[in-house]
Order: structure tokens, then C-alpha cells, then sequence
């Protein structure tokens, strides 16, 4: 397997020893978030804004059209979007959350019910900010880590059907789905499957609208594993996704390859004229939305470059195979490999650390001291609820270590770096104590949490 590019600019690695990163992690509080980054050595915690760019991309920069209002780059963005994605009225912001918070405050009411095959952390929290409850019904294949089914980011459609059935139309004002599936594995959907689910939306007169973050990844899925699909190209696969829906929010620091920047896109034109004046609130001119004309640029070749099939597979292709190694190591990792990411099953990798003492958030701080390698936790430290009824804390139905893979930015050799920690780690596995939370703030308290060891 060959990277289908070479390199023309590098960046020089940190190193640091045990020693110093024993300290630096204490003083973290054990939250790799809390790190700086010129402390790390091999950088895992996203593959969000962290792709290198292509010459191609490098070169729009200086074409970008900095104009305040009517600027050209936002016109190419909007050809490339409607080109590619299919929807008329494109909605630049800054990155993909900017987009979350104008779709929802335009459309849910307290009381609301948005249902999805699982919500990103962000979008949760802004379908939650507005009063509205998510409803995660990805299939229950999706909570065993073993299970090998091909599209674990279903949405149960039996589920969906009752929800849709109990539910009054009028509380439930639009459904998302994550494609692929981030917290769940980064796990696609099937072709088939939003087919379905659409279908059974329209009936009812609910939109449908797609965090697309990985759309190509997803679609790279749809075309190797559902067979009436593989004679199709790339492009035709998601223009059949996003034909089934009504609009997308997608971050272009995942697949647009970019390092800044994200889209909200609708058919609905009214829809469209109020959150352009939101826009106008909070982020920018709606020919730019809180981005460079630049950066409006750089996307545009980035949404091209990323539905290339030799790009996609070598990007499926690089995580599988550091997912194998693991694999090979008997770690246990989270089946099918996702997209973007692999992910250990800390809870079966820790199965002394329960839930409440965060095993994920303690292998991840086990991987950062062993290597300098930092990964995100996945698990109860950002995915626990407060129940509403009973008032008890909820954890995750899993606990996961996500070793995302930045695009185009690693090669195997730097990632055998965390699979060589890994191993390591889990040859003295029974020796790792739990964590326990000594400051979390209220609204997406992970990224800024301060841990001690038990
Ligand atoms: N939706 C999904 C599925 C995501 O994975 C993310 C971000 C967002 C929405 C929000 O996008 O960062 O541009 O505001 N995921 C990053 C990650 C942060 O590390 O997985 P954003």
C-alpha cells in the first residue's frame, strides 16, 4: 500500500522523555486536551483540522477574494457544493458546530425531539442547548465492540418507525444522521439504510438532514461493502446520499480537507434566509460566514480531492492497517475499523477500571506517558448523562481509546509508534489504576477536566 502523494514540506516531531511526560500529564490533570502539543509526539487526539494540505490547496490561497460582500471564492464554493452535494443554498461558517448551533436554533423548540443514529458530541449538546431531547437509535449491533457487521452506523428503523408513530409531527422538527458514525466507532451508514429512513421521514413531512463530516469516507464504505453499489463512482454514491435528504452540516476540517472551516447547505429556501440572518449575528456575511475568502477556497479543492477513490482508499486502507496490527497484538479494538479512527475497547483492555473511574481517560493518559502518542477518550468521562427521572449519572454503553488519523499528515511507521506503546501497556495492563474527576465544567466538561490517579 503507497501514499498516492509525496511529501513537499515536512514539520519536525517533539520528543520528550518519560520522565518529563510523567510530569507533564500530572500537571495536565490527566486530560490529554490539556497537553501542549509541542509535547507530543505522534498526535492522534483528532483528525479534525489537522490534514495537510495539497499544492493544489497551498495555491488557492493567494487567489482567495477577501472581498466583505460577493466574493468570488464563496461562488466557487457554492458551485463546488451544489456540484457535489446537490443542495442550492450554502451557509459558509467557521467549522461544523457554528453550523449546528444556526440549523438547531432555527428549528427546535423546547420540548422538541430530535432522533439520529447517534449525536456528536457538539451537535447533542446544541439539540440540548435549545431545550430539544436527542434520541440515539443506532442499531444494537453498534454497542458490541466485537460484532464485524459491515454498516454498525444504521439507524434502527424499527425504532425510528415507533418514534415517528408516538411522537406528534410537530415535536419533532427535523432527524439527523451521522455519517459515518464518530461516536460510535466511526462506523458507516448503508446506502440502503438512509433509503429507508428517508422514506419513512418524508411520510410524515420530517426533514432530513446529514452531519457529514465524513461523507466520503461513508461513501468509500457504501461502494466496497453494499454490492449493488460498487459499479458506482464515489461522486454518484454521494450524490445518492445527500438526494435522500434535505440538507447537510459538514466540517471541512474532516473531509474538506482543510484545517479551518464548515458549511450548512439546504434546499429550503426560507429555511436558508433565516439563518442567514442569524449568520449575520454571530459569524460573518453570508458570502463568508466567519471565513477568509482563502479558506473558502482551499475547501472547494479539498471536497474534490477527497471523493479521489486512490485517495480514499489509501485512507481506509492506512487506518484498517494499523487497526490489524493491533489486532495481531490481541488488543482489543472496536470491529469494523472505522474511517477516521481506531478505537480500543479500554473497558475490555482495563476490565478492573470501571465505568465511574474512567478507563479510557487512564489508558489514554498510559498511552501519552509510554510514547508521547495521544488519543482521545471515548467513554464515560464525555459521554455520561444525567438521568432527568431518577437523577443518577448514566454512562456510555462503551469505553473507547480513539486513535484518530490525521489525513495525509502520518505514515505507517509513526503509527507503529502507538501500536508499540499499546502492546507494551497491555503486557502490565492489570498494574493501570482507575481516574477520578477533581474539576469538570458544565457544558462539555471533558475537553477541559482535571483527573487524579486513584
Ligand atoms: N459532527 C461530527 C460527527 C464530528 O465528528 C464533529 C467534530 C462535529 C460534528 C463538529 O465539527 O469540530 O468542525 O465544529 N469532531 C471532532 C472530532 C472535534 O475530534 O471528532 P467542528
Amino acid at each position: 500500500m503507497m501514499e498516492p502523494y509525496k511529501i513537499k514540506a515536512v514539520e519536525p516531531i517533539p520528543t520528550t522523555t518519560r520522565r518529563k511526560r510523567e510530569r507533564l500529564i500530572r500537571e495536565a490533570g490527566y486530560n490529554v486536551f490539556n497537553l501542549a502539543a509541542e509535547h507530543v509526539t505522534v498526535d492522534l487526539l483528532t483528525d479534525s483540522g489537522t490534514s495537510a494540505m495539497s499544492d493544489r490547496q497551498w495555491s488557492r490561497l493567494m487567489v482567495g477574494d477577501e472581498s466583505f460582500a460577493g466574493s468570488r471564492s464563496f461562488f466557487r464554493l457554492q458551485k463546488t457544493v451544489r456540484e457535489i452535494f446537490g443542495y442550492r443554498h450554502l451557509i459558509p461558517v467557521h467549522q461544523a458546530r457554528a453550523a449546528e448551533h444556526l440549523l438547531f436554533t432555527a428549528l427546535v423548540k423546547p420540548g422538541d425531539v430530535v432522533p439520529s443514529n447517534m449525536f456528536f458530541d457538539t451537535t447533542r449538546a446544541n439539540v440540548e442547548h435549545r431545550g430539544g431531547r436527542t434520541v440515539d437509535l443506532v442499531i444494537q449491533e453498534a454497542y458490541d465492540p466485537r460484532c464485524d457487521y459491515p454498516f454498525k452506523g444504521n439507524i434502527d428503523l424499527k425504532r425510528l418507525h415507533r418514534l415517528l408513530d408516538t411522537e406528534s409531527p410537530e415535536r419533532l422538527p427535523l432527524a439527523v444522521l451521522t455519517i459515518t458514525n464518530n461516536n460510535g466507532g466511526g462506523q458507516p451508514v448503508s446506502l440502503a439504510n438512509i433509503t429507508e429512513a428517508s422514506k419513512l421521514l418524508t411520510a410524515k413531512g420530517i426533514p432530513l438532514y446529514f452531519d457529514a463530516c465524513r461523507f466520503a469516507e461513508n461513501a468509500f464504505f457504501i461502494k466496497e461493502r453494499e454490492r449493488d453499489q460498487a459499479q458506482s463512482s464515489i461522486a454518484e454514491i454521494v450524490a445518492k446520499i445527500f438526494a435522500c435528504g434535505q440538507g447537510c452540516l459538514v466540517s471541512a476540517k474532516k473531509d474538506g480537507l482543510a484545517n479551518m472551516g464548515g458549511f450548512l447547505a439546504t434546499q429550503n429556501e426560507k429555511l436558508a434566509e433565516r439563518v442567514k440572518e442569524m449568520l449575520l449575528l454571530i459569524e460573518g456575511f453570508p458570502t463568508f460566514g466567519g471565513l477568509a475568502g482563502r479558506d473558502m477556497e482551499v475547501m472547494a479543492v479539498g471536497f474534490r480531492e477527497v471523493i479521489d477513490e486512490r485517495y480514499l482508499s489509501f485512507r481506509i486502507g492506512q487506518v484498517r492497517e494499523l487497526g490489524e496490527k493491533l489486532l495481531a497484538a490481541g488488543i482489543p479494538v472496536l470491529l469494523p475499523f472505522g474511517g477516521h479512527a481506531v478505537y480500543v475497547d479500554a473497558k475490555a483492555f482495563l476490565p478492573h477500571v470501571p465505568a465511574e473511574q474512567f478507563p479510557a481517560s487512564a489508558l489514554s493518559a498510559a498511552l501519552y506517558v509510554e510514547a508521547g502518542v495521544r488519543a482521545a477518550e471515548v467513554g464515560s468521562l464525555s459521554g455520561s448523562h444525567r438521568d432527568p427521572e431518577s437523577g443518577q449519572t448514566v454512562n456510555p454503553a462503551m469505553e473507547l481509546l480513539r486513535l484518530s488519523v490525521p489525513r495525509r499528515v502520518y505514515t505507517s511507521a509513526h503509527l507503529d509508534v502507538a501500536v508499540e506503546a499499546l502492546k507494551k501497556i497491555y503486557r502490565r495492563r492489570e498494574k493501570l489504576r482507575g481516574l477520578k474527576v477533581v474539576h469538570k465544567g458544565e457544558i462539555l466538561g471533558h475537553f477541559t477536566a482535571r483527573l487524579e490517579v486513584l
